[in-house]
């Protein structure tokens, strides 16, 4: 029997057959990630575990076999982070997928890692609590890949990002080790803050089995607000001033006229197709907070040239927040490929970041969407084109450097909330210089020194050490 077989007889022997997926056609499907525009490579079989014993017992198959474990949730990331590069085992965490306890007195819920985002949020609803980290998959994302990934999302301004809210995790190491980092407590300094590495690691440190997240009361009261422009710097001065004025919005969203018509034409909306750009805005909290800030914000909008609708009711604010999840949806039906980034810039900056985009398409002569959490700095420059064009595809690749330049010359990151993947790992230099991704290197050195999990990701090709 070769190894291969051997290793495949022995996952059996732990999953059974009906958690180990072996057939090619199957296979193909946990090749991909949602930005589907990164070299594909079959993985050997997928397995989907059910507990942490079972993953800790993949995980020393794969160290004793040297195959390389991707692990993975829903598959809804944008950077390349869960697709196989090599011969390696796919680890899905959809069949591990329970809430393991919500503990109403400290506020914390603790979970698989497959529990979708949207379904812990629907939860702890009944308890007045929101878990407020809210990337725009939030319906499909689960709870393991949105830590690795330490996504956002439309809520970020005002509440952060997932590494704001997780406080502790179970998890198991390329030789199968597992361990514990943080807790409960709303103060822990205690130690190197482990809890903090794992997020954002992007699979290639250790693989998350159990997560404990903060909580928060939800907000007794929102308002919901559409403001129009026919210049693209009113919005952008808006943008600015409505921070200067002390107001941090839940939500500040901009669309530019290309996502604006792309969005419309997709889901039909009623949103305003000749506007230059639209801001989709959201204050929450206490009631006469909201009716103060919400003041504010219409009267800055105003006299930057905006006019503003505010949604009357539940349905009309539902609407606006499922127009602006379309961008991307919508964006990917133009074109065969869709690039997308998420580079993100000091918010003070965002104007300068908008005007730049637009130069940038001028100049490469590229379609390009630009949507995303102006609030927060981080921008979604959409690229609609065609794989298949080398040509289009060269001017593609020179205006994505340009956008990185400018983003990290503008004092930003290369990713906001996307994480690096494999899309950014050229560019990791750019932000972090040599000595910034050697020590990421050393440690993903001494975590994982055979170079098993998620080999060529985020930090790029690490040799191994045997
Ligand atoms: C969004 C995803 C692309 O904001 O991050 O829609
Ligand atoms: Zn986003």
């Amino acid at each position: 029997m070769t190894a291969q077989k051997e290793l495949l007889k022995k996952l059996e022997g732990i999953l059974g057959r009906e958690r180990l997926i072996t057939e090619a056609e199957d296979r193909w499907c946990y090749a991909f990630d949602a930005a589907a525009a990164q070299a594909k490579h079959l993985p050997l079989a997928v397995a989907l575990p059910r507990s942490t014993e079972e993953v800790v017992a993949i995980m020393r198959l794969a160290t004793e076999y040297r195959v390389p474990v991707y692990p993975r949730g829903a598959g809804t990331n944008l950077s390349g982070g869960v697709i196989p590069r090599e011969d390696g085992l796919v680890v899905s965490f959809t069949e591990m997928n329970k809430i393991l306890e919500l503990d109403i007195e400290n506020l914390t819920a603790t979970v698989q890692p497959g529990v979708v985002v949207q379904d812990l949020n629907n939860a702890v609803a009944p308890h007045g609590l929101i878990y407020p980290p809210d990337p725009g998959s939030v319906t499909t994302a689960t709870m393991g890949g949105s830590v690795a990934e330490s996504s956002g999302g439309l809520r970020g301004l005002k509440y952060g990002v997932t590494k704001d809210y997780v406080m502790g995790l179970e998890v198991v190491l390329a030789d199968g080790t597992v361990f514990h980092c943080g807790g409960k407590t709303v103060k822990n300094v205690s130690g190197y803050d482990l809890v903090k590495l794992f997020c954002g690691s992007e699979g290639t440190l250790g693989i998350m089995t159990a997560i404990t997240v903060r909580l928060i009361p939800a907000p007794e009261a929102r308002r919901s607000m559409l403001a129009v422009f026919d210049r693209m710097e009113g919005a952008a001065r808006t943008i600015t001033e409505i921070i200067a004025n002390k107001v941090i919005p839940a939500t500040m969203e901009i669309m530019d006229n290309v996502t604006i018509r792309t969005v419309e034409a997709y889901c039909h909306a009623g949103l305003p197709v000749e506007a230059a750009a639209v801001l989709l805005l959201e204050v929450d909290g206490i009631p006469e907070v909201v009716a103060k800030e919400a003041a504010i914000v219409e009267r800055v909008c105003r006299e930057n040239g905006g006019q503003v609708q505010v949604a009357r009711d539940d349905a009309e604010r539902e609407n606006l927040w499922t127009a602006r999840r379309a961008a991307l949806p919508a964006c990917a039906r133009l074109r065969p490929t869709t690039v997308l980034e998420d580079a993100t810039v000091p918010r003070s900056q965002i104007p300068a970041m908008l005007l730049a985009l637009e130069k940038i398409a001028q100049k490469y002569n590229l379609t390009i969407a630009t949507y995303g959490h102006a609030g927060d700095g981080n921008l979604h420059p959409t690229i609609t084109c065609d794989e298949r064009d080398g040509e289009e595809m060269q001017r593609v690749h020179s205006a994505v450097d340009e956008i990185f330049r400018t983003a990290v010359e503008l004092g930003g990151t290369l990713s906001g909330e996307h994480g690096i993947g494999i899309a950014k790992q050229k560019y990791m230099e750019l932000e972090f210089g040599a000595n910034g991704l050697d020590v990421m290197r050393r440690i993903k050195q001494a975590l994982d020194p055979l170079g098993l999990l998620n080999p060529g990701k985020l930090v790029g090709p690490v040799p191994a050490k045997e």
